[in-house]
């Protein structure tokens, strides 16, 4: 017995067809077949910005945005966060399972074994501007990891997919704190492989000249567990892009760059950044009313709220808005909060974002905990991209080992000019 499907009736020649339903899917090849005369091209799907395309098949995360629920490899982020740690996490990601206790104990060792840089890498940091953006330094550093590593082409050998995977995940604190140390004018801070993930990333941003540094376990805490939300999130832009690269065969440096430049932008990671930038301009709680008059008008974007997927309150914002309040005890309350607060509380009754479904995002809170912490908010977004980095590599992995995969190559919907003849020089007229 033929599986249920969706029978097409086509209204302008009145053939009907068969679409076979998977998952609730239909293979967007199967419209092909619809055509009006033989010799057309065929019928395509037209979905800008993917809003309803499924690219892939994923076992890693899934978020189910009207109930606000997000799991990693099945666990729910409320019972890994806090629990887990980032690299524990990291692992079950891009092994698919929790690590046993030896299994942690290699896997961080082995990471911990792949924090340092090529000493070339600090001049390459140095060619920068002294008010370089950090995630600019970022990108482009990465990238130039591809040019140390020419061993990462051989992307169909799984031992050196492995060993690029470590490599990124151990040093992209490391880069990270490089570029921050460049961006204030201080000398860069080697890892020390005594101390775990985040505590050695404190390290490298914090120690100054030759005084001890010992991160306070707390804000390490709260670092790794902001780094455990942070990881993965389905086929968000930014993991599209390293989905992209990487069906070109192209290294997963480069493909990890080009992720990183998607993350880079205000309406994705760069949001945690645009939160603090839209707190200061707002200012004060008093000031909120007219900032959400200014947003029902169209004329104002409430960064750090809206979600494509998540209808609901992001899983992710809750368990950082907490995480806050521990930061707070160690650095003192942000005053910056009240504003979101006060923002959160009159956008939730608003009409205008509850019929729209805007709720806070993983961005809305994050960066008030990061200025607590001492962080500058022009570092936020390279904060996002350190355990991101985990979440791209897992999902460049699945897409490499996806039989259905190929290279990434959409069409389109041609708007343009039809066939014309070429116009020599002096026969042509200005564009009116
Ligand atoms: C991340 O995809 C992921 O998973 C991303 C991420 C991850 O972990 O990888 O979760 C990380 O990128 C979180 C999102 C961070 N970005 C921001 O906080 C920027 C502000 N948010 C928006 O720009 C917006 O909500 C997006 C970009 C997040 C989602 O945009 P969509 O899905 O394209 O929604 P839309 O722009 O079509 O908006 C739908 C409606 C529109 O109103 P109408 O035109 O229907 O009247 O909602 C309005 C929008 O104007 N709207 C907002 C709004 N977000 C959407 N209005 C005011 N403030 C906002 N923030």
């Amino acid at each position: 017995m033929q599986t249920p499907g969706l029978r097409v009736h086509d209204e302008r020649t009145g053939k009907e067809y068969n679409l076979p339903v998977q998952d609730d899917c239909i293979r967007a090849m199967d419209l092909r077949q619809i055509k009006v005369n033989p010799d057309d091209f065929g019928m395509m799907a037209y979905d800008p910005a993917f809003t309803n395309t499924a690219s892939c098949r994923s076992a890693i995360t899934v978020i189910d945005g009207e109930r606000g629920i997000l799991r990693y490899r099945g666990y729910p982020i409320e019972q890994l966060a806090g629990k887990a740690s980032f690299l524990e996490v990291a692992y079950l990601l891009l092994h698919g399972e929790l690590p046993t206790e030896t299994e942690l104990r290699t896997w961080v060792s082995q990471v911990t074994h792949h924090t340092m840089v090529h000493e070339n890498i600090k001049k390459f940091m140095d060619g920068f501007h002294h008010d370089a953006h950090p995630m600019g330094m970022l990108i482009s550093t990465v990238a130039a990891l591809s040019t140390f590593y020419p061993d990462a082409k051989n992307i169909r050998d799984p031992e050196a997919r492995k060993l690029q995977i470590l490599r990124l995940v151990g040093k992209m604190p490391t880069l990270a704190a490089y570029a921050y140390r460049h961006s204030v004018g201080l000398p860069y801070v080697y890892p020390d492989n005594n101390l775990d993930y985040a505590g050695n990333f404190l390290r490298m941003l914090w120690k100054m000249g030759d005084n001890s540094y010992a991160p306070d376990p707390i804000l390490a805490r709260a670092l790794d567990i902001l780094f455990v939300l942070h990881a993965d999130h389905e086929q968000n832009c930014s993991t599209n892009v390293m989905r992209a690269v990487g069906s070109s065969n192209a290294d997963p440096y480069v493909a990890t760059a080009g992720a990183a430049a998607a993350l880079y932008g205000p309406l994705h990671g760069g949001a945690n950044e645009a939160v603090l930038v839209m707190l200061d301009e707002i200012g004060s709680v008093d000031r909120v009313p007219e900032y959400i008059k200014r947003v029902k008008d169209g004329k104002f974007r409430l960064m750090g709220f809206g979600h494509r997927v998540y209808k609901n309150y992001d899983p992710r914002a809750r368990i950082i808005k907490k995480t806050a309040e521990e930061v707070f005890e160690v650095t003192g309350r942000n005053p910056k909060l009240d504003i979101a607060l006060e923002l959160e509380r009159v956008a939730l009754e608003d009409d205008y974002f509850v019929q729209r479904k805007l709720y806070p995002n993983v961005d809305f809170y994050s960066g008030i905990i990061y200025q607590a912490m001492g962080f500058t908010p022009d570092i936020f977004t390279v904060l996002f991209a350190i355990p991101r980095t985990v979440g791209w590599l897992a999902q460049w992995q699945e897409m490499l080992d996806d039989p259905d995969q190929k290279i990434a190559r959409p069409r389109q919907i041609y708007t343009g000019a039809a066939k014309r003849d070429f116009i020599p020089m002096a026969q042509r007229k200005p564009a009116a």
